[in-house]
């Protein structure tokens, strides 16, 4: 293959990732925009294959093997709900792919006594140092969310210092290894003390934060395979992983936002390590009369309604509830109830968890509305169905500057005509904070399993 049917090739598939990108920014687009995306690096590898003089086909064949029945296997039996684990578990791969491919070169280059060139060297640094944290990174953040070590921030006394050290040791050590690299002593010892940042870096952010610590390390991975591709002079690679590192950064940052939180509180605030501050800040804490209702009670609210938005959250994915809400939806249409989702962007535990969780139930995607477009119409709205949300509804967020949550962007439902909120206590949510929209005059608590009680709904409102 000559050189020029090669860097069109590359540019192909980059055209290919870029439009999937594109196309996975709506719910509408985004399956073709996958299948789309999945063609680029289809095209990306048998190019590689057939033009990058492939050593030993049977290592290959036997990877894409056993990496294709890995993957089949595991992406087959992966629950929805612990898909930020296996995408911590992908990202770990590829970042230790770039750094294993960008050290078998330096290698190669000590074994044939040639020394790499400046940027070479340079980008075989960071290929280590960030491929070798983002492996341990990711595997800290999956053992997290699998609840299969500690999910609360670790910290220890000195740990800022301890960290300035090992930042100062890794610096000396990346400039040793890009100045001289065919020693190879530097190389070693700084591939190990990336696996060691990498466990560093993450223990002491809390397990709920680690959807957002995934989206970084997720980016992370893609800067290693970026230095890869300077490493190998690798047009597809380097357009691939700057595509990753800048859609996980990208990501990231709406994450932060929908948070109202930095990236530096997210990774050094230790968020979660101790009950936070504030008036609001008490989890548990009473602020007035909660009035406890039956799904019955909120039939006869619904048989005057004409409109109603429902607001899903972290509890209806728990409760795997999607299906019954569907159901609700479908048949308060059926009553004549114009029905909306209201989505907000860090509802539950993952990007886009609500969006995610109701197409499994096929609800029409035109009926969930974004937090800016939906909010204007709660005033107008006679019911507003809070089912397993919580901090998203927070209305301390707009007004309470002492609360943790404070400048949150949330949804206005305590504007509603009435509020029913479906949940299983008074427990607080994620960020730990009481909830006065729970105390409100035109508040119901409907207390239960989000499941249960949406389909104790649908059989009162069916049965009125
Ligand atoms: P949360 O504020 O976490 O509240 C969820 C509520 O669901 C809890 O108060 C809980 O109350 C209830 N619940 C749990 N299991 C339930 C069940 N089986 N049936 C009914 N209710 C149940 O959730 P949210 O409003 O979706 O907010 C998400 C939070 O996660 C935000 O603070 C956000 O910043 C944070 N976060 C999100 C992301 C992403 S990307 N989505 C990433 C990191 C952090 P009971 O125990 O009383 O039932």
């Amino acid at each position: 293959m000559s050189a020029t049917v090669l860097q069109i090739a590359y540019l192909l598939s980059a055209v290919l990732f870029i439009v999937g990108l594109k196309m996975l920014s709506s719910a509408r687009t985004a399956t073709r925009g996958n299948a789309i995306a999945a063609l680029g690096m289809g095209v990306a590898i048998v190019t590689t294959l057939i033009g990058q003089g492939v050593l030993g086909w049977e290592y290959i064949i036997g990877g894409v093997a056993l990496g294709s029945a890995i993957g089949a296997f595991t992406a087959l039996r992966v629950k929805m709900t612990s898909m930020p684990e296996m995408v911590a578990l992908l990202n770990g791969s590829g970042g230790v792919a770039s750094a294993l491919v960008a050290g078998a070169e330096l290698l190669s280059y000590a074994d044939r006594g040639e020394s790499p060139a400046g940027m070479v060297a340079t980008a075989i640094v960071l290929s280590t140092l960030i491929g070798g944290l983002t492996l341990t990174g990711s595997l800290i953040a999956f053992l997290k969310l699998a609840e299969k070590m500690p999910g609360r921030p670790i910290t220890y006394p000195g740990q800022q210092f301890v960290n300035a050290i090992i930042g100062l040791g890794v610096v000396a050590l990346c400039v040793m290894v890009a100045t001289s690299p065919l020693e190879l002593g530097p190389f070693w010892a700084l591939a190990g003390i990336a696996l060691v940042l990498g466990v560093l870096l993450v223990i002491p952010i809390g397990g709920a934060d680690m959807p957002v610590v995934i989206s970084l390390l997720n980016s992370y991975s893609g800067i290693a395979a970026c230095a890869t591709g300077f490493v190998l002079n690798n047009t597809g690679l380097v357009i691939g992983g700057t595509l990753v590192g800048a859609s996980g950064l990208i990501l990231t940052k709406i994450m932060c936002d929908a948070m109202n939180r930095s990236l530096g509180n997210v990774l050094f605030g230790a968020f979660g390590a101790a009950p936070a501050g504030g008036s609001s800040a008490a989890g548990g804490e009473e602020q007035g009369t909660v009035k406890g209702y039956t799904p019955e009670d909120a039939a006869v609210i619904f048989s005057n309604a004409s409109s109603c938005i429902i607001v899903p959250g972290y509890g209806m994915a728990v409760a795997q509830a999607q299906h019954a809400v569907r159901e609700l939806a479908d048949l308060l249409e059926e009553k004549g109830i114009t029905c909306r989702f209201a989505i907000h962007p860090v509802a539950g535990r993952m990007p886009g968890h609500m969006n995610v969780l109701l197409a499994e139930a096929d609800v029409n995607y035109e009926k969930l509305i974004e937090m800016d477009n939906i909010n204007p119409e709660f005033p107008q709205t006679d019911v507003a169905l809070v089912i397993g949300a919580n901090d998203v509804v927070n209305p301390s967020a707009r007004s309470d500057e002492s609360s943790p949550i404070y400048g949150m962007p949330i949804l206005d439902v305590d504007r509603a005509q009435h509020v029913f909120v479906i949940k299983r206590s008074m427990n607080p949510g994620f960020a730990g904070v009481q909830n006065p929209l729970f105390f409100n005059e035109n508040t119901m608590m409907v207390f239960g399993d989000a499941k249960a009680t949406v389909l104790a709904l649908v059989n009162a409102v069916r049965a009125y």
